[in-house]
């Protein structure tokens, strides 16, 4: 997808895109909870969720850590980001900004350097992931941390084939991105987490008919409502169990107090 349609993408989804993604009682607070321990989150850190959307993980993590230094909310798309409503929720602080312009010190951060910084869901969105994620690397202090949390390069969603296969060409593979940041001078290293989701068949097909995944948006309405009726057929049972599998690439800069 062009920038430009990633961009228009998440302005059209922003209202629903909570919606959409609150499978269930259990997935906010399992993923948050993977993100505040993988990255080692004290409440002193400086902080930021690059790509945050509408801070459905970073609003988790700061109810729970209650941090000194607001977490940064930082996302290229406005709406997305004014999902968090106005004054934002306590200990985040939105910036309508993209991984690049962090990456290329084109924007002002309040914080000199950050002690850790996620980016959950979004790396597949950077055209140059080396490049980006090299320029991010370098606005860690010493013994920052850096974690990338995305979906496997397969996954086992009860979605049409198409989508599937889809899937699989437009998917960044995570030991790539691992590369990346070995590259920016990080020790990095790849481990793997799962939820299992169970979700109402119709509202799943309702999530898939709102485009829920930015690369559903890649199909016109006939052909999802094709893949709809495909997936009908595959599913006869109401209620879709399934395994969301992510894998989460942690990044570390040396240096930092033992
Ligand atoms: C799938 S959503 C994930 C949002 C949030 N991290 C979550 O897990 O709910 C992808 C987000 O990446 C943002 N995004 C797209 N391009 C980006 C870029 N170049 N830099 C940072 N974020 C970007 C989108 O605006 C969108 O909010």
């Amino acid at each position: 997808m062009e920038q430009r349609d990633v961009r228009g993408h998440y302005e059209e989804l922003a209202a629903e895109y909570d919606e959409h993604w609150v499978y269930g009682p259990d997935h906010i607070p399992w993923m948050s909870a993977r993100i505040a321990e993988t990255l080692r989150l004290t409440s002193t850190d400086r902080i930021a969720d690059i790509g945050s959307g509408t801070g459905l993980f970073a609003r988790e993590v700061a109810a729970a850590l209650r941090p000194e230094h607001p977490i940064l909310c930082v996302d290229p798309s406005a709406a997305m980001l004014e999902q968090l409503g106005s004054p934002p929720p306590p200990g985040l602080t939105p910036l309508v900004a993209s991984a690049e312009d962090i990456a290329e010190d084109r924007v002002d951060l309040p914080y000199e350097q950050l002690d850790a910084m996620w980016l959950k869901e979004s790396v597949h969105h950077l055209p140059d992931p080396a490049r980006t994620l090299r320029g991010l690397a370098d606005r860690l202090a010493p013994g920052g941390r850096l974690l990338v949390v995305m979906l496997p390069a397969t996954i086992q969603y009860p979605l049409f084939e198409a989508a599937l296969t889809r899937f699989e060409e437009l998917q960044p593979d995570p030991n790539d991105i691992v590369g990346h940041l070995r590259a920016a001078g990080l020790d990095a290293g790849l481990g793997h987490g799962e939820h299992e989701l169970r979700i109402d068949k119709d509202k799943y097909l309702g999530m898939v008919r709102a485009r829920y995944m930015s690369l559903l948006s890649t199909y016109t309405d006939s052909e999802i409502e094709k893949g709809i009726e495909e997936m009908r057929a595959a599913h006869p049972e109401p209620v879709l169990v399934f395994p969301d599998r992510f894998a989460f690439v942690l990044a570390e800069r040396r240096g930092g107090k033992a």
